[in-house]
């Protein structure tokens, strides 16, 4: 197989389904967490939950946290580091985004090429990849928030960075829907996602 065949290289297949795993264990352990203290007026029906009660959740939570972490550490490193995001998240302008948007809401958007992002794709995955920077951050001031005082007070306070956790939460599982529909839309976008090619 020549390189200029491969499409996503290995390092950023397992990275993403790594990813992927960890954000479905934090996000039905979250669900179960929350349902311990809810602070809207709604509780997740627990059969979706992970965990099985508070201390569960906790636990699914912490491990896979860490994993999240450190996988979403290396893929950053290895974007910014072998200059992969330059190439694949850049140019996007305003102007391209809107271009391409409408000519995907007339089913016009080419997918010849899998291996270039479309404007909205390139804005989608940026956006996911600020969505994990702030739960991350409200997260660390969740679980520390004596030992993260600047972290905590510029988020707001400890209740807020619940509420930020909330909404980043909601926000991350609404790409996923949104990309899970797209990927079935596409679906040699799944097997490029798989063997690279
Ligand atoms: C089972 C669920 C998932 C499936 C089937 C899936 C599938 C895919 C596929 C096929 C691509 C390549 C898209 C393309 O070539 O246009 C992709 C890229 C991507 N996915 Fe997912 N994905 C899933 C879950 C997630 C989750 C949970 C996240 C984030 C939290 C995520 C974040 C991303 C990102 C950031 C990219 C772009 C990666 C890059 O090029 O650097 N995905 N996904």
């Amino acid at each position: 197989m020549s390189d200029s065949k491969i499409i996503h290289p290995a390092w950023l297949r397992i990275a993403h389904w790594i990813n992927a795993i960890a954000v479905v264990i934090l996000v039905t352990s979250g669900w179960r967490i929350y349902n311990a203290a809810p602070f809207f007026d709604f509780r997740i029906p627990n059969e979706i939950t992970l965990g099985g009660w508070l201390a569960g959740g906790v636990q699914w939570h912490f491990a896979a946290m860490w994993v999240l972490a450190i996988n979403g550490a290396i893929y950053l490193a290895m974007n910014f580091g072998t200059g992969r995001v330059w190439r694949k998240f850049w140019p996007l302008t305003p102007k391209l985004f809107l271009q391409d948007f409408l000519a995907a809401a007339k089913g016009k958007l080419a997918h010849a090429d899998l291996s270039h992002y479309n404007a909205v794709q390139k804005a989608a995955y940026l956006f996911v990849w600020a969505d994990v920077l702030v739960l991350v951050w409200s997260g660390l001031v969740l679980w520390k928030n004596v030992q993260f005082p600047i972290l905590r007070e510029l988020i707001g306070g400890y209740e807020f960075a619940r509420r930020v956790h909330f909404v980043a939460m909601a926000s991350l599982v609404g790409f996923v829907a949104v990309h899970i529909v797209m990927v079935a839309l596409v679906p040699r976008t799944f097997l490029a996602m798989v063997r690279g090619r």
